[in-house]
């Protein structure tokens, strides 16, 4: 087998986030160094305790989960409690973990391991940008220490997921001073995947009936967690966006991407709308081969397809 691809992960978890933080654990081409978590769907206390109560339950306390920024740059804390409930695991009774936070603080964590493997890692954002924009001001050398970034955020040629206008993505929107010196900085493979390929694939109803019939822990776990929002008769779609990120941290061959200069908007009528411009700093998630996709998830995550016909 190849060698293994360094991941270090940046969380808001968060529903999905917890479905990304399994998929990481279980692929065998992931080697997880580490977890930082920052405020944005829920409080960075929730984010936090949630991510080391998945990791426990995924039997992968041994990751080292350090506790990030707990408010954006400038703004006041925007949180998603319609999406992901007062907890941030949709109301789900996880049980507590015993585990420790590290010593280090997020920014720090991300600073350290790009520092330890220069040139190896690459660092998978999956909730707003504070902590990275954070890691650049006191380490603007992270760019060339990292490999590369995925960042789960924007919308770019499809519609946002901030109502009414729509007009951004949650995790560039809440805190887009944070985003812009993301993708102003010059990463070596900046790859953005946006809602234009996320929202490909969504947890259908043929989708959540797969996860009901399975059992292995990362099943019951993303059951736990999605029950609420996919059993509410009222359901709107339920996404796994940051699981496609860390998917395509493994191996982006699955997406197709388009190189652009991304802008980021700040001021107050279009914050957090990212906009496509020219340039080649980043490549933007185009298209997704979802199927493709949903079977990497499937098989990692011990999600038992149904033979065709059965
Ligand atoms: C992003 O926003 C959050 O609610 C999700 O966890 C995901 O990272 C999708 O817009
Ligand atoms: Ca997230």
């Amino acid at each position: 087998m190849s060698a293994r691809v360094p991941l270090i992960l940046d969380v808001d978890t968060g529903i999905d986030d917890a479905a990304a933080i399994a998929l990481a654990v279980h692929s065998p081409d992931a080697e997880l160094l580490s977890i930082s978590t920052v405020a944005g769907n829920t409080t960075i206390e929730n984010a936090t305790r949630n991510t080391l109560d998945v990791l426990d339950l995924l039997g992968a306390s041994a990751i080292p989960v350090y506790r990030g920024a707990s408010r954006p740059l400038v703004r006041e804390l925007f949180m998603a409690a319609y999406a992901h409930g007062n907890n941030g695991v949709g109301g789900a009774e996880l049980p507590k973990s015993k585990h420790p936070v590290g010593d280090l603080r997020g920014p720090a964590s991300i600073v350290h391991h790009a520092h330890t493997r220069p040139g190896e890692v690459t660092l998978v954002c999956l909730g707003p940008l504070t902590n990275l924009a954070i890691a650049l001001n006191v380490e603007p050398e992270l760019p060339r220490l990292l490999k590369g970034l995925v960042v789960m955020g924007g919308a770019f040629w499809t519609p946002g997921n901030i109502k009414p206008l729509r007009h951004a993505e949650f995790n560039l929107y809440v805190d887009p001073e944070a985003a812009k010196q993301a993708f102003d900085a010059d990463f070596q493979h900046f790859y953005a995947v946006g809602l234009d390929v996320t929202h490909e694939a969504p947890i259908s109803a043929d989708v959540w009936n797969l996860i009901l019939a399975s059992d292995s822990a990362p099943a019951s776990i993303i059951q736990a967690l999605y029950r609420s929002r996919l059993e509410h008769p009222e359901r709107g779609t339920a996404y796994i966006h940051d699981a496609m990120a860390v998917a395509a941290a493994l191996d982006p061959e699955f997406i197709s991407w388009a190189p652009h200069a991304v802008e980021i908007q700040i001021d107050e009528t279009y914050r957090g709308q990212s906009r496509l411009a020219d340039g080649n700093r980043v490549l933007v998630a185009r298209e997704v081969d979802a199927l493709a996709f949903m079977t990497r998830f499937y098989d990692r995550l011990g999600i038992q397809q149904r033979a065709a016909g059965a």
